[in-house]
């Protein structure tokens, strides 16, 4: 993480050809932690090997769960049973994963022993009393730096559920509190007003495991034990939107992306971005480890910009810095508003798209919640990805529709979600050059 690494991409060229874009990091996190709970072996298949999902495995081979992944993509887990886990010897590093340090906190709050989870500089500048304080209403004994950041010591503690309603649209949030439920006396019951990405109740299904989800609202009680699994990891929609996104925006580009994860919660930038006119089709629709899966194919369109459904905000969240480069491509001016969350990511994404897409001479707007991108015509700059992933990734697929070279400096963060993405993007046709 702390290589020092810039892409430098040249202006024009399409995407051609079929990809199969790494596993989903979302689902891969949970495969770790559900199959550590539960009882016996666990397989996957299609594992995300990056550097998020190693943090999570790590953690929990710190606490005596073997777990052993090979360079297919399988993944075996030796689950040690809900109150198996050991105290960790030493405090639990989750790098720069938001993901494993939101779920984990919820999961250790209920143990029979002490933790700490500390994470690099972005990690440990981002928001954990919105895990923190409803934990705490559960009985966990947590302390944070007094900014609400980490590191965070936890003392584990007997748990009692709550009826909580999510003040943030937050798909990490739901989990941690369900993770603690695991672990809590009597029943949680979480009402969520907006839909976040659902991979957390569709694990504990696999595993067998009791939980009630009727209009926005879950009911979960502790205690029982989880049955092992063996599942297939679709492909990461969140890391085939770049290919989405680069793919609309390069004339003559033709694509196919195989196998990727469709979920409902997760699939709006493909909603959104045929809104703006982009040609995506949905081919071989079928349902993998219980999540529906398909193969995506995309042609070079002409976009429009709109304003984007506030309805779909949460379930593309992800999605934006791939979404706002589109943006920048198209027709007239795109209006993102009721994101506020992307302030909160690896980056302050609002921020970091704005920054990146004024070097490329396109005129934007941001605003706390959002921002408004006037539709131009990119030329070539240098851009600071601010040690985030998506922006990386995303402001190389600007290099398809730029005038002029496009060089993204501190693109090291890439390993988090998609080791791998500059080569996979090559063999499609960006000409992109790493260097360190
Ligand atoms: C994730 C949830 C989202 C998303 C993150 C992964 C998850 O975060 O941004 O990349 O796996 O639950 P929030 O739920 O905090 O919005």
């Amino acid at each position: 993480m702390s290589r020092n690494i810039t892409f430098t991409v040249q202006p024009g060229g399409c995407l051609k050809g079929r990809v199969r874009v790494p596993g989903d990091k979302s689902i891969s996190h949970r495969v770790i932690m559900f199959g550590a709970l539960a009882n016996g072996e666990s397989h996957a298949s299609g594992f995300l090997q990056s550097e998020d999902t190693r943090a999570t495995m790590s953690a929990f081979q710190q606490m005596g769960v073997r777990i052993s992944a090979d360079d297919l993509g399988n993944v075996y887990i030796h689950g040690v049973g809900l109150r198996g886990l050991s105290a960790p010897q030493q405090p639990l590093d989750l790098g720069n994963s938001g993901t494993s340090a939101r779920l984990m906190s919820g999961l250790l709050a209920g143990q029979a022993f002490s933790s700490e989870i500390i994470g690099d500089a972005s990690l440990t500048r981002r928001p954990m009393d919105r895990v923190v304080l409803p934990l705490r209403q559960m009985g966990a004994n947590i302390e944070t730096s007094a900014a609400g950041t980490l590191p965070m010591k936890i003392q584990g503690q007997a748990l009692t559920g709550i009826d909580y309603t999510l003040p943030v649209a937050s798909a990490q949030l739901k989990s941690c509190l369900l993770l603690a439920g695991l672990y809590a006396d009597g029943e949680t019951v979480i009402h969520e007003p907006t839909a976040t990405r659902d991979h957390t109740e569709r694990m504990l299904s696999a595993c067998g495991y009791p939980v009630q989800i009727i209009d926005g609202t879950l009911r979960l009680r502790g205690g029982t034990e989880l049955q092992p699994f063996d599942i297939q990891i679709p492909a990461d929609i969140s890391s085939a939107a770049f290919f989405l996104v680069g793919a609309s925006i390069a004339p003559e580009s033709d694509l196919l992306i195989e196998a990727v994860g469709i979920n409902p919660t997760r699939s709006a930038v493909v909603d959104i971005l045929r809104l703006m006119g982009a040609q995506i089709d949905i081919r071989n629709k079928r349902l993998l480890g219980g999540e529906p899966v398909a193969d995506l194919h995309i042609g070079a369109a002409r976009l429009r910009g709109i304003d984007i459904p506030p309805a779909l905000v949460s379930i593309a969240i992800d999605e934006f810095p791939a979404i706002m480069v589109a943006a920048a491509c198209a027709d007239g001016r795109t209006l993102l508003s009721g994101a506020e969350e992307l302030r909160y990511k690896e980056s302050d994404r609002i921020e970091s798209v704005a920054a990146g897409l004024r070097v490329l001479g396109i005129t934007v707007e941001t605003s706390p919640d959002g921002m408004i991108v006037e539709g131009g015509k990119l030329q070539g700059g240098e851009v600071i990805s601010q040690g985030d992933h998506r922006i990386s990734m995303a402001f190389a697929m600007a290099g398809l529709a730029a005038s002029g070279q496009v060089v993204i400096k501190d693109c090291a963060n890439v390993g988090t979600s998609y080791p791998g993405f500059a080569e996979s993007a090559q063999q499609l046709g960006l000409e992109i050059e790493v260097r360190e």
